[in-house]
């Protein structure tokens, strides 16, 4: 199987211009005819790492829905650090994709590497987290949630079972990425109608389980007595959080109230026992809309430069009849 850019690297120039079938992604043999069966796909997949099981469920989303249409993917996984994505992207060109799925770890710092995509007419489609680019012409569409109204749910529901009337605690993602600054903000501005309820310590957990933990060791010594409820930017953090609760002889769900976002399958089991009082959805099952994507925009359509991937709440009194319906 030939990817259509690694076959039209070895046909001249003049045939790529003039060859009607090579652009409608047919592939073409060394000696230039078309074979007439379509081309396999090759897309590279920039991922940021395995730091939650939000992003595990969204890897294998991603990485099944290409088995399931015969797409070739170049999977990389960033291990965290935005220098090893640019690096993924730069290589994905070299290498003459097809088109780039990208999940950016932090909003800032792509312009360069974008315009190098754009230049080699590589399309590239952003998966679950924006970029902050003056050109949006540099990518063909972002497919998320939209975490700001994550954020703003969260408070709702913390804000109806608390009269409004909260010391809260707050553990946030990684800095710099949409979903820490966007669920901050949505967060906040809920507050600002409750005057009641206060943020007394804010940290980045980094969307980990085990920074979840360690940020909230430290928040109950330093708060010890005062927080009545924490609201953790993923659930993996919530549940690190817990955990620190159970260590220290306070009972999450009760003498804390906590309050999340995923709605992976552990928050299901945490609510079932208790110890979680709600979580926001956050679907990383973005493979189809993903592909759906590639192909369209390599077939000349044209795409709306957001897509919303709706969300809601759950909460104990619903979670062990949802948990059945769970897929990640
Ligand atoms: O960008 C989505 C966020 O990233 C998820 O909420 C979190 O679990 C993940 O690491």
């Amino acid at each position: 199987m030939k990817s259509l850019r690694g076959v039209a690297l070895l046909v001249t120039a003049v045939l790529l211009c003039l060859s009607l079938t090579a652009c409608s992604r047919e592939p073409v043999d060394e000696a230039g005819a078309a074979s007439g069966e379509p081309a396999t796909l090759v897309v590279g997949f920039s991922q940021i790492g395995a730091e939650s099981a939000w992003r595990t469920a969204e890897s294998n989303s991603i990485r099944q829905e290409a088995e399931r249409r015969g797409v070739i993917l170049k999977f990389s996984d960033a291990q965290q650090k935005q220098e090893n994505q640019i690096k993924a992207l730069r290589s994905f060109i070299a290498q003459g994709v097809d088109a780039i799925i990208l999940a950016p770890v932090v909003e800032t710092g792509w312009e360069p590497v974008l315009r190098e995509a754009k230049g080699a007419a590589i399309p590239v489609i952003l998966v679950d987290r924006g970029v902050d680019v003056s050109d949006d012409s540099l990518y063909v569409t972002l497919i998320a949630s939209d975490f700001v109204e994550e954020g703003r749910m969260a408070a709702r529901w913390l804000a109806g079972v608390t009269d409004g009337r909260a010391n809260i605690v707050e553990l946030q993602g990684t800095p710099g990425s949409a979903p820490a600054i966007d669920r901050k903000r949505g967060f906040e501005e809920v507050l600002a109608e409750h005057p009641g309820m206060v943020i007394v310590k804010s940290q980045s957990g980094d969307f980990t389980r085990a920074g979840g933990k360690q940020v909230m060791e430290a928040f109950l010594k330093a708060e010890a007595g005062n927080i009545d409820a924490v609201y953790a930017h993923n659930d993996d953090m919530a549940i690190g959080a817990i955990q620190a609760m159970q260590a220290a002889g306070v009972v999450p769900g009760d003498d804390i109230l906590v309050v999340s976002i995923d709605a992976v399958r552990d928050a299901f089991v945490a609510m079932i026992d208790g110890t979680l009082n709600a979580t926001v959805e956050c679907s990383p099952l973005l493979g189809p809309l993903a592909f759906q994507a590639v192909e369209a925009t390599l077939g000349g359509e044209e795409l709306p430069k957001n897509v919303v991937v709706p969300d809601r709440l759950f909460d104990q009194s619903v979670a062990a009849e949802a948990i059945k319906s769970r897929q990640y």
